[in-house]
């Protein structure tokens, strides 16, 4: 993959069951960790990897992800009026200036490599990525010198014209979770797949490497995807899609990220990320501790 990546697709028509009764109004990427709701948080890592063109599929009931990234009229104008400089621009930097959103929608949830692909008629036959907001990989304050996730797939993608999947060691006793690669080490971050396997018992699984939830992946992809047949619960499944391409292009590498990941698709993940942040925050670490401490 030659071209530098511009379109990054957020796949989230999700039901996030895991989440109800709260995910009945309110979409799981809307969920706050502190002030920022997850979808931020992937915004930021797409925009820091070089994305200029932002494609959100998403289903009749998510109508708060466009909201949030829209002009908010009547808010701006009162925080403006009160001369509050700083709170404005929080209001208005959720999206910048140069990056568009584009809003597409999945009208039945089919599964992720459906979702996905109801994403072709925007992207193109170009490379894109693929972030799952609710998998919050941390790799600190974006613009600090460090990349994101993403960017750093960006780049492998680029030099070695392969697509990238994020893959992260996993706790043996977990691969049923997860989709799980075979692979041969290249350097000390990534590694030639093999092949993948969906959710194996441990005891058949090939490694503990997991993938989690970014891919930059060839715009190829959506042919393969639309030749994919239904697997596991009836839903179109991107990993088959992937192996695929594997098939035919010989070279999908994985790569261990730089950065903490946080499965928010769990309470116990968004607990943890809500308290690795607060943590990172000096008026709110000292009240954490003391809490933790009582508690
Ligand atoms: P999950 O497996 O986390 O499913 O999807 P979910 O519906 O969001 O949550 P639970 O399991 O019911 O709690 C992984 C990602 O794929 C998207 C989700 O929005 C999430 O980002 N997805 C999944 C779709 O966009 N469409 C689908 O049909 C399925």
């Amino acid at each position: 993959m030659t071209k530098p990546l511009r379109k990054v697709v957020f796949p989230v028509a999700g039901l996030g069951t895991r989440f109800l009764p709260a995910t009945k109004v309110v979409a799981k990427e809307m969920l706050p960790v502190l002030d920022k709701p997850l979808i931020q948080y992937a915004v930021d890592e797409a925009v820091d990897a070089g994305a200029d063109t932002l494609v959100f599929v998403t289903n009749r009931y998510k109508h708060a992800i466009a909201d949030y990234f829209d002009k908010a009229y009547e808010l701006e104008a009162k925080l403006e009026e009160k001369g509050k400089d700083e709170l404005l621009a929080l209001v208005q930097g959720t999206l910048p200036s140069n990056v568009r959103a584009i809003f597409v929608t999945q009208p039945e949830a089919h599964g992720l490599g459906h979702a996905v692909l109801c994403a072709k008629p925007v992207v193109g036959d170009e490379p894109f990525g693929i972030i799952l907001p609710d998998d919050l990989i941390w790799n600190g304050q974006i613009g600090a010198g460090r990349k994101g996730a993403l960017g750093q797939m960006a780049a492998l993608a680029e030099s070695e014209h392969a697509g990238v999947i994020a893959v992260e060691e996993v706790p043996h006793d977990q691969t049923d979770k997860y989709g799980i690669v075979d692979a041969e080490p290249v350097d000390a971050r990534s590694a030639r797949i093999r092949y993948m396997v969906e959710k194996p018992r441990p005891a058949d699984a090939p490694s503990n490497l997991a993938v989690v939830g970014r891919y930059v992946l060839p715009g190829r992809i959506f042919e393969l995807l639309e030749q994919t047949e239904p697997g596991a619960g009836g839903e179109i499944q991107l990993t088959d899609a992937i192996e695929a391409l594997l098939t035919e292009q010989g070279k999908v590498l994985a790569y261990r990220f730089e950065g903490t990941r946080f499965d928010c698709g769990n309470k116990a993940g968004l607990v943890r990320a809500t308290m690795h942040m607060a943590m990172q925050d000096p008026k709110l670490a000292p009240v954490v501790r003391e809490f933790v401490g009582q508690l």
